[in-house]
């Protein structure tokens, strides 16, 4: 196992949050992955690191804001070529009826990029109503009242399972520590 630590590249993991709780999710997954020794390096994807750094594997964090991932997350999958392996975990609050499964939001983000990532899943996020300016309050209570979520304008509630957060770390845990151990040696 110590050869295997020894020969592992450090895993990126990028997010693209807007009121945190994709950022505090993509922490989590790197407090997961240093728990297992296997070492990663955060970044906000609105300033990506050097790209041509080698890499075990690529994560991305993304939230949904009206129906897509945020801009940046489009435009890294646009002008990068990735070198390495992608995981792809998606935030939004259509995610806390499902079981972590890709959703429509993924589904869509996949197939517009052409990407195949070796694992992707939708995990639920975070109702904040009293951060939210006026017009986006309402919008989400009109879409929470759709879905039968709470519309109390006052409410606050965390839907993120994070026993999914920790089984996605696993799977990464379980990917890049087989990716080393059938890498060459140098
Ligand atoms: C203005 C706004 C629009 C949103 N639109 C959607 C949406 O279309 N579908 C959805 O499932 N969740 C939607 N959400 C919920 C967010 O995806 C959820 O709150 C998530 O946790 C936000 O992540 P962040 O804290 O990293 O920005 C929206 C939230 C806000 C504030």
């Amino acid at each position: 196992m110590s050869l295997i630590l020894a020969r592992m590249k450090p895993t990126l993991i990028l997010y693209a949050s807007r009121d945190g709780q994709a950022k505090h999710i993509a922490q989590t997954l790197q407090q997961h992955l240093a728990q297992q020794a296997v070492h990663s390096e955060l970044a906000d994807l609105k300033s990506p690191p050097n790209m041509s750094k080698s890499w075990q594997a690529i994560i991305v964090v993304a939230s949904v804001r009206y129906g897509r991932h945020h801009a940046e997350v489009q435009q890294f999958f646009e002008h990068h070529t990735l070198l390495a392996p992608l995981a792809v975990m998606s935030v939004s609050l259509n995610a806390r009826k499902g079981d972590g499964t890709p959703n429509g939001y993924l589904k869509k983000l996949l197939a517009q990029h052409h990407l195949q990532p070796f694992t992707a899943m939708s995990v639920a996020g975070r109702l904040d109503y009293p951060r939210y300016g006026w017009l986006d309050r309402q919008m989400m209570r009109l879409i929470m009242k759709m879905t039968d979520g709470p519309s109390d304008g006052k409410c606050c509630v965390e839907y993120t399972n994070w026993q999914h957060v920790a089984d996605f770390a696993d799977t990464v845990r379980r990917y890049v520590q087989q990716e080393a151990a059938s890498a060459k040696p140098l």
